[in-house]
């Protein structure tokens, strides 16, 4: 067959379990990429997603799908690593950090083996730490290791005051900061819709924020894990790369000064490009927040410290 004159876009997701194929399907779906590759440590896994994948395509979109291994990152736009341990009931996301670091400190270097100039996507738990984890192994810029961060929480957020309100989630702007993870905080301040402040009182601010909040351990008690909505949400960053989109969403980056914080991964407003983050808003949080905001932070410095990168 003879090469393209073109690089066809390509998307690799490494582990295909449960978010990582949601998130395969929907790429498919929404005819993101010309190239998707499934990678996992149990390849037959890997091969039994593309196979499956593979046989819709005629009711489809024109993607060429495989399950392949880290050489196939070599001309990968983006990489989405959802790979490792995930919560049970009553696990916190940070309970997962020892084993998920372990097996991420061999994943990035298969990928970098390959790559050196594509996007690092990072989802598994604890995501700002792991998105922290390979900043430093992979020792590519920041801007070009974003983790999925905050972004689904504030989507949970969104929704939660749209059925309170009875108005599409996609008309309430709000932004949950911070971990992803016990220590995140809405930012009600900057909250609105079409720019009018929402006015709920402090009862219905708490329940909305506590079911944000708590959302992942009522559905993984209910269901064993999630899925559909970090697939959206990991397929919604890829759009704005890809597409070079300069949308602002709250993905996790590397802090530089951010509200005063600095050398750590939160979950903030960021311009996404092609480039991958291109700028982080700095939010003029009221003081409540801004103490929150320095409490997220420092938990997370401390779990960093931790594991003496
Ligand atoms: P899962 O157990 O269904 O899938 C994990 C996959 O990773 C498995 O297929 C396994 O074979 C593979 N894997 C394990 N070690 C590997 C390695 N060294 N190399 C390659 N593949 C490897 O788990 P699930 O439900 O897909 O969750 C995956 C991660 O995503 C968890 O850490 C979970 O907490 C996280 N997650 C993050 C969210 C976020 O908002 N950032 C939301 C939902 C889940
Ligand atoms: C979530 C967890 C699993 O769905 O990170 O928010």
């Amino acid at each position: 067959m003879t090469e393209p004159s073109y690089k066809p876009s390509r998307v690799v997701v490494v582990g295909t379990g449960a978010v990582g194929t949601t998130t395969a399907y929907t790429l498919l779906l929404r005819h993101r990429m010309a190239e998707l590759v499934l990678i996992d440590v149990n390849h037959k896994k890997a091969l039994g997603e593309a196979l499956d994948m593979n046989h819709g395509l005629p009711f489809a979109a024109g993607v060429k799908l495989w399950a392949g291994g880290y050489e196939d990152c070599a001309d990968a736009d983006i990489i989405i690593v959802t790979a490792g341990a995930s919560q049970k009931p009553g696990e916190t996301r940070i309970d997962l950090l020892n084993r998920n670091v372990s097996i991420f400190k061999e994943i990035i270097q298969n990928i970098t083996k390959y790559n050196q100039n594509g996007i690092l996507l990072i989802a598994t738990n604890p995501v700002d730490i792991l998105s922290y984890v390979s900043w430093k192994i992979s020792g590519w810029d920041h801007h070009r290791v974003i983790g999925s961060g905050t972004l689904l929480d504030s989507a949970r957020f969104r929704y939660l005051i749209g059925s309170h309100k009875d108005i599409n989630p996609r008309s309430i702007h709000g932004h949950i900061i911070g971990e992803h993870g016990d220590s995140e905080l809405p930012v009600w301040s900057l909250a609105n819709i079409a720019g009018t402040p929402i006015d709920f009182d402090d009862d219905e601010r708490k329940e909305i924020f506590e079911n944000t909040k708590n959302a992942a351990y009522e559905i993984i008690e209910a269901k064993g894990s999630t899925s559909y909505a970090i697939a959206l949400a990991l397929d919604r960053i890829v759009a704005a790369i890809l597409r070079n989109e300069s949308a602002v969403l709250s993905v996790s980056t590397l802090l530089q000064n951010t509200n005063g914080m600095s050398d750590v991964y939160l979950g903030v407003p960021s311009i996404v490009d092609r480039t991958g983050v291109r700028q982080i808003l700095d939010l003029p949080l009221n003081p409540e927040e801004q103490s929150l905001f320095e409490l997220s932070a420092n938990k997370l410095k401390t779990e960093i410290n931790k594991l003496n990168l």
